[in-house]
């Protein structure tokens, strides 16, 4: 699956900008002018500056997690580098907007880059499907350096568990690489992200932060990325080698005891021995000062203070966010929207704030109360708020829900970094069944309550056939990560003020097995290839519980009047390599057109999904992969039409023998619908 793939770099600056000679030229306008201020810039730095530019000043010196040297005379400020994938980390006063997975899950573009931007102002796994993880990454990278704050996308490559992801190696075939892997970094490279960062983790052998394969060759060259690349803080292992392999910058510049510096003097003694180039040093330089001029950091960026109250009317977004992510699996009798009931039970130590305190747990490193920030409702008149230990929860839960006209139960699974240890769970999941004995829980419930609604708060996937054996339980909300927003959003949807229309960003299984792709021990070697979440689902004709791109709504949408529109011809890509690899990958080569109608009585959103299916003159391809995506907001009894720009990338396939995208020739079929499985319209174009 892909881990969360952005992180924000803060700086803080004053200006400079004359005209220079640039060295490299990036194929791109606005690269190339920020390229051509960086070699003014780097014309008047002395080698003692530049190192300074490249290396972390140490582990706690400095305002951030990171920071660099500075170089007053081109008015160049230590740069301050801080986790932010759904807000700025330990800063006082900042949103805590919802993770991006629950961004995802809204398929929703504009909040998406909203969320980017707001983001932005105060200071990004999406999912197991490359299209929607790289579109998402696009908005949210546009919506953060619009708001003139660097992003960054992570972590690069192959981090795909959280065990032994500092000693591992990813072993991964280059069609794979190129298809799943690499597809949503070419998206942030041509969303004109400013660095990226390398990862803990080896490739085929090599750790990521020194390997040509993976900078030099794929990301620098392939994809003509013109920003740097900075190290994950301490996955830098040699001097010279990460060097000349293509890493930029180096985090935080020593390890955690202030020793093992690799870059600073280390760097200087390998340029004295020629271990490393004078010019190697200058295009390190140069990609960080451009990366800077870009994002017009070097006019008027505030200094950073982390303790400045920013948040505006951000929490709008995060509530939207956590609302539009939530996705209604099952509402038997139409239980939902809630209709006035008397009596409502609310039943799970995760309706509670962490009884510890809000922040009672450094990094959030503990699994008690709400599994998001705040579980703050305010809004619902609770009969009951049962608030027990867990071990107390089934008993009390019982007694709870019996009487009342409806038992909401809640679950949990939660899931973090390796270096804290919650609950027997070392960063990834033991396990797939709900946290806290969650089945029980339901279960005891359930018996005790006819109408039972479960609501669970997960980071993924989740099996839920134990809980669908309780004939008391007649819906199933997926509420996923809320953030701060949690309550509010919960509420919004149960009672009807939004009509769900969040849709599940993977397949929820029967059995773990179901997968085919597990948490490995040892190296990883990637067998199942392509064939991931419901590529290897519809591949092997496995039947989920609930398939990715599913959510259901409290009204109903017909699908008609399919249109296929295609220009595109066979063969490979040619055209000029810029950020984002070759130019003509990202032109639309075929349209295509569906009208989408709100046939029932609500108001509500509809998220109308495009399959593709290859011709058979490809190679073994999934029967059908995710090529777009569009949300229509639609009043009751409206109909407006979906469109779909399908771009060469989306019918082409890495040819590891050409080293191209290829669009084979042939017929392809086009799927529109509602789910990767609720397909309601076919249509066809062939290329010659
Ligand atoms: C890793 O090795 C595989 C198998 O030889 C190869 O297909 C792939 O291109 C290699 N990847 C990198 C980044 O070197």
């Amino acid at each position: 699956m892909f881990s969360n793939i952005l992180t924000t770099i803060v700086a803080a600056a004053a200006v400079f900008g004359q005209l220079g000679q640039a060295q490299t030229t990036p194929a791109d306008e606005k690269w190339a002018a920020a390229y051509e201020k960086a070699n003014t810039a780097l014309a008047r730095l002395n080698q003692g500056e530049k190192i300074g530019l490249v290396t972390g000043v140490g582990w706690g010196k400095g305002a951030c997690v990171g920071n660099t040297g500075s170089a007053p005379g081109i008015n160049y400020p230590s740069l301050c580098l801080q986790d932010g994938p759904l807000g700025l980390r330990h800063a006082k006063s900042v949103t805590a907007f919802a993770p991006s997975i629950q961004a995802a899950s809204t398929w929703d573009v504009e909040l998406i880059r909203q969320r980017g931007q707001y983001m932005g102002e105060e200071a990004r796994a999406f999912g197991p499907d490359p299209y929607l993880t790289g579109i998402a990454s696009m908005e949210t990278i546009e919506g953060i350096q619009g708001a003139g704050v660097q992003a960054c996308a992570k972590h690069y490559i192959l981090n795909e568990q959280e065990k032994n992801r500092e000693t591992m190696s990813s072993n991964v075939d280059d069609r794979t690489m190129h298809e799943l892997y690499l597809w949503p970094f070419a998206d942030c490279v041509k969303a004109n992200v400013a660095s990226a960062m390398c990862s803990y983790n080896k490739v085929n052998g090599t750790w990521a932060c020194e390997s040509e394969g993976i900078m030099n060759k794929l990301l620098k060259e392939e994809l003509a990325f013109p920003g740097y690349v900075v190290s994950d803080w301490n996955a830098q292992h040699s001097t010279a080698q990460a060097a000349n392999t293509g890493m930029d910058m180096t985090m935080p510049g020593s390890d955690y005891d202030g020793n093992n510096v690799l870059w600073g003097p280390q760097l200087q003694g390998a340029l004295g021995q020629n271990q490393v180039s004078g010019a190697r040093l200058d295009d390190m330089v140069r990609r960080i000062l451009a990366a800077w001029y870009y994002t017009g950091q070097d006019t008027g960026f505030p200094a950073v203070n982390l303790n400045a109250n920013v948040q505006g009317n951000h929490k709008e977004n995060a509530r939207a966010v956590a609302r539009d992510g939530i996705v209604l699996l099952k509402n038997d009798d139409n239980l939902l929207p809630l209709k006035k009931p008397a009596k409502i039970a609310v039943i799970g130590s995760s309706t509670v704030v962490n009884p510890d305190g809000l922040n009672a747990c450094p990094d959030r490193g503990c699994n008690k109360g709400a599994l998001a920030m705040g579980w703050g409702s305010g809004t619902v008149d609770l009969t009951y708020l049962v608030s027990h230990s867990p071990s107390d929860d089934g008993g009390a839960g019982a007694q709870a829900a019996q009487g009342a006209d409806i038992a909401f139960v809640f679950v949990t699974s939660d899931s973090g970094e390796g270096y804290i240890e919650v609950d027997g769970h070392g960063g990834d999941r033991n396990h797939l069944d709900p946290w806290h004995d969650g089945n029980r829980l339901v279960q005891q419930v359930a018996a005790a309550n006819p109408n039972t609604i479960v609501v669970v708060h997960s980071v993924g996937p989740i099996l839920l056939e134990s809980i669908l054996q309780n004939t008391g339980v007649k819906g199933i909300v997926w509420a996923g990560l809320p953030g701060q927003e949690n309550g509010n959003a919960l509420v919004d949807v149960l009672f009807g003020d939004t009509n769900p229309n969040g849709k599940l960003p993977y397949t929820i299984g029967k059995r773990a097995e179901d997968w085919g792709a597990a948490i490995v021990d040892g190296d990883d070697n990637f067998r199942e290839g392509l064939y991931i979440d419901y590529r290897h689902f519809d591949k092997e004709a496995i039947e989920p519980r609930y398939e990715f791109g599913f959510g259901l709504s409290y009204t109903t949408y017909e699908y008609s009047d399919i249109t296929v529109d295609s220009s595109a011809t066979s063969g490979p890509a040619t055209g000029t390599r810029k950020p984002g690899g070759r130019e003509d990958l990202f032109e639309t080569v075929a349209t295509v057109t569906a009208t989408i109608t709100n046939s029932g009585e609500v108001d509500g959103a509809e998220i109308a999904q495009l399959y593709v299916s290859y011709p058979e003159s490809a190679p073994e391809t999934p029967p059908r992969q995710l090529r777009g995506f569009q949300k229509l907001k639609l009043a009751a009894g409206a109909s407006d039409t979906a469109t779909f720009n399908i771009r060469r990338r989306d019918i082409s396939y890495w040819d590891v023998g050409a080293q191209e995208w290829i669009v084979p020739a042939g017929e392809f079929k086009i799927s529109v619908g509602a789910s990767s499985r609720d397909l309601k319209l076919d249509g066809t174009f062939t290329v010659a």
